[in-house]
């Protein structure tokens, strides 16, 4: 049904799509892949008549269309979830919703009622965790990238893009989502699915696209392509290079305790927790959306209050007013919710890297444009950040890099306790590995961290050890042999026993 051919995109000296071609066909979940920057997000935009191309053709059922804007994509069926949500904050769930959809009266006037009740048949069957009149605002990540998913399927689109959705969403949340995908390709919708998840897309997608520096590098089944030669065709290097098996994780002595959340109580996601991290280690946190993760790390941040319990940084009770107080006690935080947490958009790349040097207080007042830029581009390297220059702003960067800059500017400023929330969301599978050999580097030279991830992969792949939250509580801790997939999933849902669980605490 849909074809692209040449289709060319510039932005300044950056080419983000280079002669590119993309098909779907009515019926066939297709997955988009490649590395961080390599154009996914803006060959979507093309579709969507957000970003004009320099050339190139687009051809539904056959015929050539122009896609000026959003009105246009609209009306020839094309409905996108964007990675960086267009969600308005302001507005409540149900206007975010009835927003999209176009005029269903005879005169062009919204039949506001009918648009609604659609609006909340969508949220339903998508088992939507909200209430239809809370402020967008209000709601955690994965329910808001649920949101935006709602909004696309509810204009009943005949080619249906979804670009990152899952990235904040947790396991159940994917399960419900790729239920819904597999009940619209069977009513002929043509969906195309972007992710770095690459489990995800071996069990929804048949046929992939795998794109290169903005060059369609290859396409073909799933079914014949295996995760090596996926990320062959993403990085043009030889899988042994690039997909070794993640580095061993040796158990470290538990030397000094840097960290004792003891009983936890922060009512109402929070009933009783209790962790512990040693010097050295990486700590996992996982469980289904919700369970009270966010929460626990952003108490140790001094942002929530506990209602009970108590927290012990370096052996003492710590009472954070707020994450000023504990960055200056050399806790280091990163957010996978960057849009709203981590990042200053419209401030240059230079500046979001070297800001976390200055919230610390550690430097004196004036700084150079030199000063900033050095240690940016060292930071840059180091992460391999793609962006076009140090001067841009930071939201001219790919989703994936942007996240990167965020982890790069913290990693640097070597903090003892480093609080990671989702941190790789939208990061590309050799960068995530980057990045977690960094990360081990890092306590290997004696920095504890502790993360939280919705992809159980990368708990898997990261951690010593692993708190399974379940209802507010910890369902399991599992450490050495014990950290398997099956263990990690069970816990998730709150079933353990003595075989199937770690060691059950509180
Ligand atoms: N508005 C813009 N201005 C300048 N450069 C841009 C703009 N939008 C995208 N780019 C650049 O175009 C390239 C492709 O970006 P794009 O967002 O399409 O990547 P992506 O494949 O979606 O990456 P990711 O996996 O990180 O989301 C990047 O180098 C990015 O910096
Ligand atoms: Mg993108």
């Amino acid at each position: 049904m849909l074809e692209m051919h040449g289709i060319t995109k510039r932005f300044d000296a950056v080419v983000a799509l280079k002669n590119a071609s993309f098909e779907v066909r009515p019926g066939e979940i297709r997955a988009l892949l490649g590395s961080n920057g390599s154009g996914k997000s803006t060959l979507v935009k093309v579709l969507s008549g957000l970003v004009n191309p320099n050339a190139g053709e687009i051809r539904i059922d056959g015929n050539p269309v122009k896609i000026n804007n959003s009105q246009e994509s609209r009306k020839l069926g094309i409905a996108v979830a964007y990675q960086d949500l267009s969600l308005i904050q302001s507005m409540n769930v149900i206007d975010n919703i009835v927003l999209g959809m176009e005029p269903t009266g005879r005169f062009g006037i919204v039949n506001r009622k009918q648009a609604e009740a659609q609006a909340k048949k969508v949220l339903e069957r998508l088992m939507v965790d909200c209430r239809p009149e809370e402020l967008v605002r209000n709601l955690p990540p994965s329910v808001q990238s649920m949101i935006e998913v709602a909004k696309a399927i509810s204009l009943k689109p005949r080619l249906l893009l979804l670009d990152e959705v899952t990235a904040s969403l947790h396991h159940n949340e994917v399960d419900i989502l790729f239920n819904t995908l597999k009940d619209l390709k069977k009513d002929g919708t043509a969906i195309v699915i972007v992710t770095h998840r690459m489990a995800e897309i071996y069990k929804i997608c048949e046929e992939c696209t795998i794109l290169k520096s903005g060059e369609t590098a290859a396409k073909g089944k799933l079914s014949e392509m295996d995760l090596a030669e996926i990320v062959y065709h993403m990085t043009g290097k030889r899988p042994d290079a690039v997909t070794q098996a993640p580095c061993n994780l040796h158990e470290t002595e538990k030397e000094e305790r840097v960290l004792e959340v003891r009983n936890l109580v922060i009512l109402p996601k929070v009933k009783d927790i209790s962790i512990e991290a040693h010097k050295g280690e990486i700590i996992g946190i996982g469980g289904l959306e919700g369970q009270g993760q966010s929460e626990i790390i952003r108490a140790l941040l001094g942002v929530n209050k506990p209602t009970g319990g108590k927290i012990l940084y370096r052996g003492v009770d710590s009472k954070f007013k707020s994450p000023a107080q504990a960055i200056k006690k050399d806790m280091g935080f990163v957010s996978g919710d960057r849009n709203k947490e981590a990042i200053f958009p419209i401030r240059s790349v230079a500046e979001n890297l070297y800001a976390g040097k200055t919230t610390k207080g550690a430097l004196f007042g004036y700084l150079g444009p030199k000063q900033i830029n050095g240690f940016a581009l060292r930071a840059m390297n180091e992460f391999n950040i793609k962006a076009g220059s140090l001067k841009h702003p930071a939201n001219s960067l790919s989703g994936g890099n942007q996240q990167k800059l965020v982890i790069g500017r913290w990693i640097a400023l070597a903090p003892e306790l480093l609080l990671l929330d989702d941190p790789t969301k939208g990061v590309d599978i050799n960068s995530r590995r980057e990045i977690h050999k960094i990360l081990k580097e890092c306590t290997d030279a004696g920095m504890t961290v502790i993360i939280s991830s919705s992809d159980n992969s990368e708990l898997l792949e990261v951690a010593n050890r692993i708190y399974i939250f379940y209802e507010g509580r910890v369902s399991a801790m599992l450490e050495g042999e014990n950290r398997t997939e099956e263990k990690l999933v069970a816990a998730m849902m709150g079933l353990v026993s003595c075989e199937t669980g770690g060691e059950a605490i509180g």
